[in-house]
């Protein structure tokens, strides 16, 4: 297994990526596969959600759209993304408020949160032990988590068929790059371990790891 290969520590801010990666979220959610429904699965319930690194904010939108929500927010290190995420939510109906900021020092109170939900973004955090201690902290106690990425030791040719699958096609490098700084189960889990949700259940899946817990 090849060592990780940092990302990015600064979120995804290119406006032309950010273009394109509007239309590749999309696509994945058109498909199904933006982790929604293992975060249903988990025990995620609705109440007031808060949604780390939302990028264009399709996730918590549909999330959104299948539960009832009291509230969903969003905290995102991209300037550049927070307005597609504004558009996408007016598209939605869906009155989220999203804030500029690091999930690493999250702009909110203790216990803010029933239930804090993140696909895709985990593996851009520059400090993944402070974002998981400040989930913790934002979470009401017995409030739920359910994080979601890619895992970098996903099976070579289900690498390819996802890589020929991605549209639109100028997102294909960036696939491998985001896999490239993905983590296995087994680090996520030795970084939980040192963090405050170190009594979450790591899953691999078919693509990807799935983090639940409760507070
Ligand atoms: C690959 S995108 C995934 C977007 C969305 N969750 C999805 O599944 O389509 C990762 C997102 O996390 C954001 N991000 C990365 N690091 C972050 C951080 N430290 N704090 C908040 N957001 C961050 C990026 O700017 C980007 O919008």
């Amino acid at each position: 297994m090849k060592a990780r290969v940092i990302e990015t520590n600064e979120g995804i801010q290119n406006e032309i990526t950010v273009d394109a990666f509007d239309v590749f979220a999309r696509n994945i959610r058109d498909k199904g596969w933006n982790g929604v429904d293992s975060m249903i699965a988990s025990g995620i319930k609705g109440g007031n959600v808060l949604e780390v690194g939302p990028g264009p904010g399709y996730v918590g939108l549909e999330l959104a759209k299948k539960l009832c929500l009291t509230s969903l927010t969003g905290c995102e290190i991209s300037p550049a993304m927070l307005r597609f995420s504004e558009k996408n939510a007016a598209e939605y109906g869906i009155s989220a408020h999203y804030v500029l900021g690091n999930c690493m020092n999250m702009p909110f109170r203790d216990k803010n949160f029933d239930a804090v939900i993140s696909n895709g973004s985990l593996h851009e955090w520059e400090n993944p032990i402070l974002a998981f201690n400040e989930i913790y902290r934002v979470l009401r106690t017995g409030g739920r988590y359910c994080i979601t990425d890619l895992r970098r030791d996903v099976h070579p040719l289900k690498k390819a068929m996802v890589y020929l699958s991605t549209q639109p096609k100028e997102m294909r490098p960036g696939l491998i790059t985001s896999l490239n700084a993905a983590y296995t189960a087994s680090e996520i889990t030795e970084l939980l371990r040192h963090s405050d949700l170190r009594s979450a259940t790591v899953s691999s899946n078919f693509f990807g790891l799935c983090i639940t817990g409760e507070k």
